[in-house]
């Protein structure tokens, strides 16, 4: 009974001069506890999936059970609520505000899920700590490596403590041993209350997972479990 996101029937399809069917059909359960990896050919599909998980784009068809809530994909105020509070996202190339240090760009994600300034920074600070970048607080992305941005990354996606943190191929601009440092701390990330779900092209950390899957043909193949 620790099902936490169900796809029923998820179908998406873009359509510019014709219409791609990218996502056929998906049925699959998601069980809290467990950290996921998405493989899958370029263009197969797993951004579109990430990107539907994180009630960022809607599905054509079919529908989302969240903890036994339907997702309303009409209903976006509410779905910028859960994905503030429950969801955390972290992106291929760094995702963080050129204009704000550090810092900021964590806490900014906490006060964008409605809690006060004095919190934020505190929780920012174990963050930073967490990721071992204390002494990169008032640094501009700028001034980041890239697998310093990327624990920052992390670090914002981690600040409200979400239940499903989705990742789209968090390594995939780092060289192997960065992109091995900051897929651990990822991994240390989950706990019995939480799903992390991650897109790779590197079978290497797709194997670390709990449940490796496929996108094959618009459709997941679990490959082990
Ligand atoms: N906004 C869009 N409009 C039209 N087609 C799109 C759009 N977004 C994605 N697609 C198409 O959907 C398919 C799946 O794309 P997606 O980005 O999900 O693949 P992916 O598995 O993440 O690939 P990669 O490994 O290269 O990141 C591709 O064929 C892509 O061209
Ligand atoms: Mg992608």
């Amino acid at each position: 009974m620790n099902n936490f996101i169900e796809l029923s029937n998820l179908s998406k399809a873009f359509v510019t001069q014709r219409r791609i069917n990218v996502l056929k059909k998906i049925n699959y359960k998601f069980k809290k506890g467990k950290i996921y990896s998405l493989i899958g050919p370029s263009g197969s599909g797993k951004s579109t999936l990430l990107n539907i998980l994180s009630l960022i784009d809607r599905p054509t068809s079919g529908s989302i059970l969240i903890e036994n809530n339907q997702i309303d994909f009409e209903n976006s105020k509410k779905n910028d609520l859960i994905r503030a509070r429950k969801i955390g996202i972290i992106y291929q190339q760094d995702n963080l505000l050129s204009d704000f240090t550090a810092i900021e760009n964590i806490y900014l994600a906490s006060l964008a899920a409605g809690n006060k300034k004095d919190f934020a920074i505190k929780k920012s600070k174990n963050l930073l700590r967490r990721v071992g970048l204390t002494g990169r607080s008032n640094h501009y992305p700028s001034q980041l490596s890239g697998g310093e941005k990327q624990r920052i990354s992390i670090a914002r996606a981690l600040i409200n403590n979400p239940q499903i943190i989705l990742a789209d191929e968090p390594t995939g601009s780092l060289d192997l041993d960065t992109a091995k440092s900051v897929f651990e701390i990822l991994k240390k990330q989950i706990n019995p209350n939480r799903i992390i779900i991650f897109a790779t092209h590197n079978r290497f950390f797709a194997d670390k997972s709990d449940c490796l899957l496929e996108i094959v043909n618009g459709n997941i193949n679990t490959i082990d479990a």
